[in-house]
């Protein structure tokens, strides 16, 4: 399942974006696996930096009061997300897989089920730098628009193609899901859209509770807390 929905909003990026460019950009290699790290090639804000805290909550804040996300990802756990940014000639990702298990800074580990890149630049800002994730259906280039999101399985193949042109500034990080079955976490989603939407005809119906029961009874059976 990939899915794409707005994160933050206009002054939010624009907060983002200007911490970003004041910020103590590093090597982005040091943070990879050891595949992942040969074909690496950008700049990442170091995660102890004061910038990266305050953009870390500023994210992490977006994800739990959005409802698209919290209901696709089922988050156990977030990875406090990184930084990056592809600009001259530290400009693509290659084609790569991330690491299973990740270890936070504190050390917490976290099952990567799932990736989400957060798009901070405008797409006319740059050219190329698409993401492209692999799946049954090929590879599909992706570039949204600033403050939106994909969120894309972990297991994913997947690459940023180089910037030849502007800079590309993005979020990234992994989810562990209460959920680790995508299967099971997409027929949860689809469930809970038709609620909401059954919910906005009808309110608060017979039906709707029954389902919203079948919903929760799902959640308890996959569940792992
Ligand atoms: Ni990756």
């Amino acid at each position: 399942m990939k899915l794409t929905f707005p994160l933050l909003d206009a002054s939010e990026v624009r907060d983002a974006r200007a911490l970003l460019h004041a910020a103590p950009w590093a090597d982005g290699r040091t943070s990879a696996g050891v595949q992942a790290a040969q074909v690496k090639n950008n700049r990442q804000l170091p995660s102890d930096c004061e910038a990266a805290r305050i953009l870390q909550a500023l994210v992490l804040q977006a994800l739990h009061r959005s409802p698209r996300f919290l209901s696709a990802a089922l988050p156990r756990k977030v990875f406090p997300p990184h930084f990056n940014s592809y600009t001259g000639t530290a400009n693509s990702f290659g084609i790569h897989v991330d690491n299973a298990v990740r270890y936070t800074p504190a050390g917490v580990q976290v099952r990567t089920d799932l990736s989400c890149t957060v798009f901070l630049s405008e797409p006319d800002d740059y050219q190329g730098g698409e993401l492209v994730v692999h799946d049954e259906q090929g590879g599909q280039r992706v570039k949204l628009p600033a403050g939106h999101a994909l969120l894309y399985p972990g297991a994913s193949v997947h690459e940023v193609l180089p910037v030849t042109r502007g800079e590309r500034l993005a979020a990234f990080f992994w989810v562990e899901s209460l959920v680790r079955g995508n299967d099971e976490r997409s027929l949860l989603l689809a469930l809970d859209t038709a609620l909401v939407s059954l919910r906005g005809r009808d309110g608060e119906s017979a039906e709707a509770v029954a389902l919203t029961g079948v919903y929760h009874n799902l959640l308890r059976l996959w569940a792992t807390t």
